[in-house]
């Protein structure tokens, strides 16, 4: 995801300064800007000397081609567009790619490769469509026929695919099989990052303008991250670490078992997108009713849907529409749940989206509202600039990019901790799913840690009276 944050660098150096080796100066950017800059020194592109950005010889020469750049950049909206149709979450017939994305040059690779990454992990296989083409790949199954659906010969798909070969992800084994590559099925198994990639398709080709504040990014603003995409985004590490770790707690951890097998059995997921997490609560025996809320009404419905795909009845899993920081929302729900009920409530990767000032209204509203009902949280947290430097294949620095372009607030996890502790809440246990070893300090940084948390007691406001009785 280079050629947007190089393009959005080149919108803000009118003098060409990046590709003529001279030095340029971006007095006060905006945070748009800023990621854009810490991306691509992540990447050894450019480097910030007295304040001033430089940039390297591969940086000059791709400074150089913005503005061919910028001809590929300008037509992510029409590759989601593609996708939309191809995945069946639009109806009508393909809309056509632009010619350029056939020339299998570096830049139609380099923007191709995530939304075909999408394509395969989302596409329902021709054989079983509850299982993706791509989890039919990872399987070893080989045949086109079972994997693809009927639009196999679709140009688009054929663009797609064609990318991954060049990308060295796929092999065609003759006319009528294919196989992902060992690096193909690294990349596969995580798909989820794919897609979060590709959600923000609606906004790579926009970021000189959220810059300059032509246009606002956010949920009711003018740019936003591609809704289905975004309910799915974080699936591929919910689904495979954080959601069964999870699962596990509710069992084994003291304050999660207790509560969920004497207080009704009650769990509630905050800004459950889409719905994996309820999905899951449901293979803990202690939970008789799941709840998910999102803010997001499209994603709600995705929820909806996959749950229903899934057959799961509302009984069991019930999508509410809501903030996590409306303290009525917290209040409607306690009440309908009835006296003494007390959830057990999940939070996984939400408080960044939200940010610390509504990460810490939320806690505020969570602990005068639920009191002592456990709270399950997990974040990702990123490492220093220079660890990203040292390391420019490790997801951490895009994962930052797409953070600082959508205004989200990734924490450093000491930061993080002292939020919950000034908020009153105490840590009762936490289990890490990811680090990043920085090499040449020899220091490891967890990326990804689930937290069980409780109010402390001395800053509750008895919410459910003696913490021991619950019905
Ligand atoms: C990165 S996704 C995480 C989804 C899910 N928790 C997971 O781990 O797969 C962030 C989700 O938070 C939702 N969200 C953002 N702000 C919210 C808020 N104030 N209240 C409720 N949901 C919110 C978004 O709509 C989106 O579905």
């Amino acid at each position: 995801m280079i050629l947007p944050a190089v393009v959005n660098v080149a919108d803000f150096d009118p003098e060409r300064c990046l590709e003529k080796g001279q030095v340029l100066d971006i007095p006060d950017p905006h945070h748009v800007v800023r990621g854009s800059i810490e991306w691509l020194s992540s990447q050894g592109l450019l480097k910030k000397i007295d304040g001033c950005l430089r940039a390297s010889e591969k940086g000059k020469t791709l400074f150089g081609l913005a503005s061919a750049i910028r001809d590929y950049t300008s037509q992510y909206e029409s590759i989601l567009a593609a996708l939309e149709v191809l995945l069946g979450w639009r109806d009508g017939p393909v809309p056509a790619l632009p010619k350029i994305f056939e020339n299998g040059s570096r830049f139609a690779i380099d923007a191709l490769i995530p939304p075909a990454v999408t394509f395969l992990h989302e596409c329902p296989s021709r054989e079983n469509p509850k299982v993706s083409a791509g989890a039919l790949l990872l399987a070893g199954k080989t045949r086109l026929r079972e994997i693809l659906p009927e639009a196999l010969g679709s140009r688009e798909i054929r663009i797609f695919l064609s990318a991954l070969r060049k990308r060295d992800l796929l092999q065609f084994r003759d006319h009528d099989r294919l196989g992902l590559t060992d690096k193909g099925k690294k990349v596969m198994v995580l798909g989820g990052f794919a897609g979060l990639i590709t959600s923000y398709y609606t906004a790579y080709p926009h970021l000189t303008e959220m810059a300059k504040g032509q246009l606002s990014y956010g949920l009711k603003g003018d740019v936003f991250r591609h809704a289905e995409l975004n309910a799915r985004a974080s699936n591929g590490i919910i689904e495979i670490k954080v959601a069964p770790k999870i699962i596990e707690l509710f069992r084994e951890d003291a304050t999660l078992s207790q509560t969920l097998a004497e207080c009704g059995g009650i769990a509630l997921d905050f800004g459950a997108g889409g719905g994996e997490m309820v999905q899951k609560f449901l293979k803990c025996e202690n939970i008789t009713k799941a709840y998910g809320m999102d803010i997001n009404p499209a994603t709600v419905k995705e929820a909806r849907r996959l749950a229903a795909r899934n057959g799961i009845p509302e009984e069991r899993a019930e999508f509410l529409e809501g903030s996590i920081v409306d303290r009525d929302f917290l209040r409607t729900f306690k009440s309908g749940l009835g006296p003494g009920v007390k959830p057990v409530c999940t939070i996984n990767f939400i408080l960044h989206d939200v940010g610390p000032k509504l990460a810490r209204r939320f806690l505020k509203n969570y602990r005068e509202v639920l009191g002592d009902a456990p709270l399950v949280i997990t974040e990702s947290f990123r490492v220093p600039l220079k660890t990203m430097e040292d390391h420019p294949d490790q997801q951490a620095s895009l994962f930052k990019f797409m953070h600082d372009l959508s205004g989200q607030h990734l924490y450093y996890k000491q930061e993080f901790e002292d939020i919950l502790g000034s908020e009153g809440f105490e840590t009762k246990s936490q289990v890490s799913h990811s680090s990043m070893h920085w090499a040449r300090e020899d220091k490891r940084f967890k990326t990804i840690v689930t937290y069980v948390v409780q109010a402390r007691a001395d800053t509750q406001k008895g919410a459910y009276g003696d913490a021991s009785l619950c019905a």
